[in-house]
């Protein structure tokens, strides 16, 4: 049962339902951090910026379970997108950026010196805070991809590809009698959904999305919501999200983060009724961010 929030608010630090919350003071994670099934493990992950001038995250560590959605929440500025772009190196465009520690995938570090970053970020694909369709057609901002990493042969596989994808993104009906006009003059739920087929279409395995909804109206957002909660029966799904209602409805486990630090991590329930941490806590009832 929800608490009344001035109930919430009267009640004095330190604790919750009469039990005692972790200090502020203690930044080590609060909660598990290994899953059973996980895709992706970041153990002792630091991220600098300017040449090691600003340290953005301090020592995360936390696993990825396979097919799980799970959302990154935190006041602005506490380094969740950061940390998403760690996840498929997204970080190394970024000049004077560096990162620390080790990131499994098929046991494997993704920051070995061999790994080759294209095929990488296919498999870990992104979709960003802003729409950013290629100013292409509908169609070739989908094929482009799959012929780029040589998933597509012909013409006629193409065209099953941009379908299938179209349809998985829940875009295929109100497009695709206008496949070959600009994917810049969809709306911008429209376009949401394009990058997401265009993210599909050259078959990744996990999802990173930096708050894929925040240009959107409702509408848009609970389509995409809707989508995915089907994608994360083929995917596992990484969000960064501001909206502790979204985190709610798609996530089944959530990350706290505060300044670089990853605070706790646990089931999405119980990160919002029944968080661990003082800092969760106060973040959840609004005194802080
Ligand atoms: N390219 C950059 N160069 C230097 N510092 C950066 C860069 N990008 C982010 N930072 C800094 O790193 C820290 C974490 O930023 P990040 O963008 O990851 O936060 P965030 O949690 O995603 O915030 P928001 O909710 O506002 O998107 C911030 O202090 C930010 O100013
Ligand atoms: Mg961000």
């Amino acid at each position: 049962m929800k608490e009344d929030q001035a109930a919430v608010d009267a009640r004095p630090a330190g604790k919750r339902a009469g039990r005692t919350l972790v200090a502020r003071e203690q930044r080590t994670t609060v909660g598990q951090i290994q899953v059973d099934n996980p895709r992706m493990s970041c153990r002792n992950v630091d991220v600098y910026y300017n040449f090691g001038e600003k340290q953005a995250i301090n020592n995360i560590c936390l696993d990825i379970g396979k097919n799980e959605v799970i959302s990154m929440i935190g006041p602005s500025g506490c380094g969740k997108s950061t940390f998403l772009r760690c996840l498929n190196r997204m970080n190394d465009t970024i000049e004077g950026c560096q990162v620390q520690g080790e990131i499994i995938m098929d046991k494997k570090n993704i920051y070995d010196k061999d790994v080759d970053v294209v095929p990488l970020r296919a498999q870990v694909g992104m979709v960003f805070q802003k729409p950013n369709p290629f100013p292409k057609s509908i169609y070739d901002n989908i094929a482009y991809g799959p012929k780029i990493h040589g998933l597509v042969q012909n013409r006629d596989e193409t065209d099953e590809l941009v379908e299938k994808s179209l349809k998985r993104a829940g875009l295929w009906r109100e497009v695709k009698d206008r496949l070959d006009q600009p994917g810049t003059g969809l709306s911008g739920g429209q376009q949401q959904r394009l990058c997401i087929a265009r993210t599909i279409a050259v078959n990744p395995e996990i999802i990173l999305m930096d708050e894929p909804c925040s240009a959107l109206d409702p509408i848009a957002t609970a389509i995409i919501e809707e989508l995915i909660d089907e994608l994360k029966q083929e995917y596992t799904i990484a969000i960064v999200t501001h909206s502790m209602q979204q985190a709610s409805r798609v996530s089944q486990r959530t990350a706290y983060f505060h300044l670089g630090d990853l605070i706790e991590i646990g089931p999405t329930d119980q990160i919002f009724l029944n968080p661990l941490h003082q800092l969760t806590e106060d973040y959840i009832t609004g005194r802080f961010g």
